[in-house]
Formats: C-alpha cells, sequence, structure tokens
C-alpha cells in the first residue's frame, strides 16, 4: 500500500472537487479549502452543487472524514505537503487568461508558509504561470528553499471526470526540482505503480482494471505548454472534421464514413471526429484564445488557431441556415430543442453552443420550448423564460405541437428517445439534428424529414400523414 500523502486543493469547482475526492480514493488524506462559505457548507452536508457522475458516491463516502472541507487556507498550507491550486482563470477581454485568482491564492499560502511545501499548479494556465507564482510567493518574504512549485495539469473531461482521474491516459508532472517531483510521483504511486487498479472499486459500474498510466516528468514550461497544446488540439480536430462535414454536405458525401476512414490510420486516430454544431464548454474555447494570445505575445504565428476558432464560430450559422433551409422562413416557427449544455452528460452551459442557437433563434423571430436533462436551471439563470421562450418539463413537452425538432446537445437520453411517440407529438416530423444522434434510415423509416451534419438528409419512406409537408425539406 503506497504511502499516504496529506494533499490540500485550492477551489472546489469541476477540477478541485474532482481531484480532492478522487485523491482520497487513492488513499490520501485532503483538505478542500474554499472561500465561499456557502459552497463548503453545502460540500460538508453532501451536495457536490455540480453534476458529475461518480462525484456524489465518492463525495458521500470521504466527506468529513478522508475529505475535509474549509475557509481556511493558512490551517491547510500548514498541515498539507502538497497545495493544490484548482481556481478558476478566466478568459479575459484580451483573451488571455485572468490569473487573479491564482495569484490571490499563492499570496495567501506565502503569508502562511514556515515549512517546506509543494505547491501545484492544476488550474490551466500559460507557459510562465509557474514563475509568475514562484516570484509572488518570494515577494511575500518566504525563503526559495521553502516550497517548489509544480505543474501537473489536468485532463478531465466534464461528465467522465473521476473516470478519467482514476484512469488517466498520462499524468504530467512538470517540476524544476527532484525534491518536488519525487513527491508528486509518491503521490500518483497508487495509479502508477497499478496497486489502486488491485482494490475493488468504489465507483458502481466501472471495472477498476486498468493497465497503470505513464507518468511523465517534464520541466515546469513544458507541462504548462503540454496542458494548453493537448486542448488546442483536439479544437484542431474537431473544426477539421467540421470543416470535412460541410465539403461532404456539398458533395452528397457522408461524413461519418470520411470520419471512419481516416480515423483508422493509427497516427491520426478515431477519436474528436465527431462533427457537430462546434466545440464549447469551459475549457476549449478559452484555452484556444489563451494559447494563440501567449503566441502572439512571445511573437509567433499562430494563425492557424484563429481559423480554427473562426470555423467553430461559423458552425452555428450553418446549423441555422440548415434549420431555415428546412422550414422556409422562421418568423413564428414553433421549434422543439433538445440539449442546452455545451454536451451531453453535464449541467454545464459556459460557451454552450446550443444557447448561442437558441438565442439566434429567437433573434429570428421563433418561439422556442427547450428541454435539457440537467441544464435547464442554470440556463433559466442566464436567459429567463419569456413570450419567446419556455423550458419543458421533457423532450415530448418541448416537441409537443411544434414545427420541427432541433438536436443540439448529445445526450444518450435524447439518442434513445421513442421515435414513434416522438412522431405522433411533433405538429411536423422534422427534426433537425446538430449532433448525429440518430442513424438517417431509422429516422426515415419512421416517417422523419431528417437532417444531420456531413450526412446526406433523408425523407420519409413511408407518408405516415395526410398533408404531411415533410419531405419538402430533405435534398
Ligand atoms: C475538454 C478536454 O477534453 C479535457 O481534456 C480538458 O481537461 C478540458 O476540456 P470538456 O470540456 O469536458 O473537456 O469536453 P470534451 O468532451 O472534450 O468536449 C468539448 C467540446 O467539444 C464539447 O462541446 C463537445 O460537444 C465538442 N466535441 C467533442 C465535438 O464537437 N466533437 C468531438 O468529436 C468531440
Amino acid at each position: 500500500m503506497s504511502e499516504a500523502i496529506s494533499i490540500a486543493v485550492v477551489g472546489s469547482g469541476y477540477v478541485g472537487l474532482v481531484a480532492a475526492v478522487c485523491f482520497a480514493e487513492m488513499g490520501h488524506d485532503v483538505i478542500c479549502v474554499d472561500n465561499d462559505e456557502r459552497k463548503v457548507a453545502a460540500l460538508q452536508g453532501g451536495d457536490t452543487l455540480i453534476h458529475e457522475n461518480y462525484l456524489p458516491e465518492l463525495l458521500e463516502r470521504y466527506r468529513n472524514t478522508k475529505v475535509r472541507f474549509t475557509t481556511d487556507l493558512a490551517e491547510a498550507t500548514r498541515e498539507c505537503e502538497a497545495i493544490f491550486i484548482a481556481v478558476g482563470t478566466p478568459q479575459s477581454e484580451t483573451g488571455d487568461a485572468d490569473l487573479s485568482y491564482v495569484e490571490a491564492v499563492a499570496c495567501e499560502i506565502a503569508r502562511s508558509l514556515t515549512s517546506y511545501k509543494v505547491i501545484v499548479e492544476k488550474s490551466t494556465v500559460p507557459v510562465y504561470t509557474n514563475e509568475w507564482i514562484r516570484r509572488a510567493i518570494e515577494r511575500n518574504g518566504v525563503a526559495r528553499e521553502l516550497f517548489d512549485v509544480v505543474s501537473n495539469p489536468e485532463f478531465l473531461r466534464e461528465g467522465t471526470a473521476v473516470v478519467d482521474f482514476l484512469h488517466p491516459d498520462r499524468i504530467v508532472v512538470g517540476a524544476d526540482s527532484e525534491r518536488a517531483a519525487a513527491l508528486l510521483n509518491g503521490i500518483y504511486a497508487p495509479l502508477t505503480t497499478g496497486e489502486y487498479y488491485t482494490r475493488p472499486s468504489h465507483i458502481e459500474g466501472v471495472c477498476n482494471v486498468a493497465t497503470p498510466p505513464p507518468l511523465l516528468n517534464t520541466s515546469t514550461k513544458s507541462a504548462e505548454i503540454i496542458k494548453h497544446a493537448s486542448n488546442a488540439f483536439l479544437a484542431v480536430k474537431i473544426s477539421f472534421i467540421n470543416a470535412v462535414s460541410n465539403l461532404c454536405e456539398a458533395t452528397d458525401a457522408n461524413v461519418e464514413q470520411v470520419a471512419r476512414g481516416i480515423g483508422l490510420d493509427s497516427r491520426i486516430g478515431p477519436k474528436f471526429l465527431r462533427p457537430g454544431i462546434g466545440y464549447g464548454g469551459s475549457c476549449f474555447p478559452k484555452d484556444v484564445a489563451a494559447f494563440r494570445s501567449v503566441a502572439e505575445q512571445l511573437g509567433i504565428d499562430f494563425g492557424m488557431l484563429s481559423e480554427v476558432e473562426k470555423i467553430n464560430a461559423s458552425q452555428k450559422k450553418r446549423f441555422l441556415a440548415k434549420v431555415r433551409s428546412a422550414l422556409w422562413t422562421l418568423r413564428g416557427k414553433r421549434l422543439a430543442v433538445l440539449g442546452l449544455a455545451f454536451k451531453g452528460e453535464t449541467d454545464d452551459i459556459r460557451e454552450s453552443p446550443a444557447i448561442d442557437l437558441v438565442e439566434m433563434l429567437i433573434g429570428e423571430g421563433c418561439t422556442v420550448a427547450a428541454y435539457d436533462p440537467a441544464a435547464i436551471k442554470r440556463t433559466e439563470q442566464e436567459l429567463p423564460a419569456g413570450a419567446q421562450l419556455r423550458y419543458a418539463t421533457d423532450a415530448f413537452d418541448a416537441a409537443n405541437d411544434a414545427d420541427a425538432l432541433l438536436v443540439l446537445t448529445d445526450w444518450a437520453e435524447f439518442a434513445a428517445i421513442d421515435l414513434d411517440k416522438l412522431y405522433a407529438t411533433l405538429r411536423y416530423p422534422i427534426v433537425i439534428d446538430g449532433r448525429n444522434l440518430f442513424d438517417p434510415s431509422v429516422m426515415q423509416e419512421h416517417g422523419f424529414t431528417y437532417l444531420s451534419v456531413g450526412r446526406p438528409s433523408v425523407g420519409p419512406v413511408r407518408d405516415r400523414r395526410r398533408n404531411d409537408p415533410a419531405g419538402v425539406a430533405a435534398n
């Protein structure tokens, strides 16, 4: 059994909270710090505050025992060997990451630092942040030998963050000191030695048998660049396949076949080649902009990333044009929208292309009935219901008497919808799918006019209704 290490995690958002409970699951003793008293009280009471699979189970298992929650960063600093900074790095107006929360935490840590600590950047930060943290701590009067700053980026996807943390493809530790690297290697030893995978899983339904992940020891700057470069590269893949899907639409080819054909090349790989309405979320848009801005500041032309952003934005406009092509005019149309979150299995609506599209549709004079299994509460706060927008209680409530149904988020439950019931609920059986959730031939068989991304549109095989205008839209 690896040694339990005392760890502080500062910030209890997606990254911090997942890291905290997963470190506990690995056997460590964790103090999770947040300056929001209400959040801390909620977490102590077992409320995760965010929708993330397996998080409630792990929180229930470890809260107030192996994971304690507090607002007291000074105490956590004194008690723990490693302090992970996992606070937000929002995008500023210039596209740069706003590092003021990171700086504030670094200064506060410095004020309570009396014995050697390893301070770990877990938030996504630009190259050189490590040095800034070090300087900020030194400026607060802390001797250099009392601390090291390490970069240990996370590669978690929302929705699968807990499994991603415990079964990572790789672990990156950027450290410029052997002592700090050794502590980080010790923290991840339960995973890298494979020991964790011999224990029974506490995550129901997840097989715990896995090949131990590689741990890559790098310089701090390399680790910082690995994080931004990884997210930027994945965004490149998505924009690339979106551009290819447009080419497929123009030629009546099928992007699914094309993606499979290129993805089978092991140099390319099959993942992140799903076309859609563009990437969103709290990471890709912000990280692509930040990486581009870092390059610019260093005098490096990374114009390719501007193209990636351009394609991403145009994907939403193309989808709107597709809706128009199916419905002729938009003003006054009643539309059902399935999905508000930036992707399925999460309640996160940050930079959600679905919400941008709902706003664009309202701007075109449509009336929207929107449903999402988890994201309605958050969306309502940003986009209150009104004359043109209603939040539905389920997918069929949204579809009720609608002129067409739009799929904007890839929730698994949408893919499993009862198509006969949907057909009977819609006013016109037209489905415009921005996430390619359905098989066109199945939709055709069920009588729908079906438009998706980068695949030929289909009209109904059978005329299941009299005076059915469906079919005119398919081309
Ligand atoms: C991403 C990275 O995957 C993760 O490693 C990093 O730590 C944080 O950012 P996340 O934002 O949770 O994770 O979502 P992800 O599953 O990567 O999807 C991002 C966006 O790209 C979503 O809007 C998704 O719908 C879109 N996407 C993803 C596509 O449009 N096509 C794809 O093939 C994959």
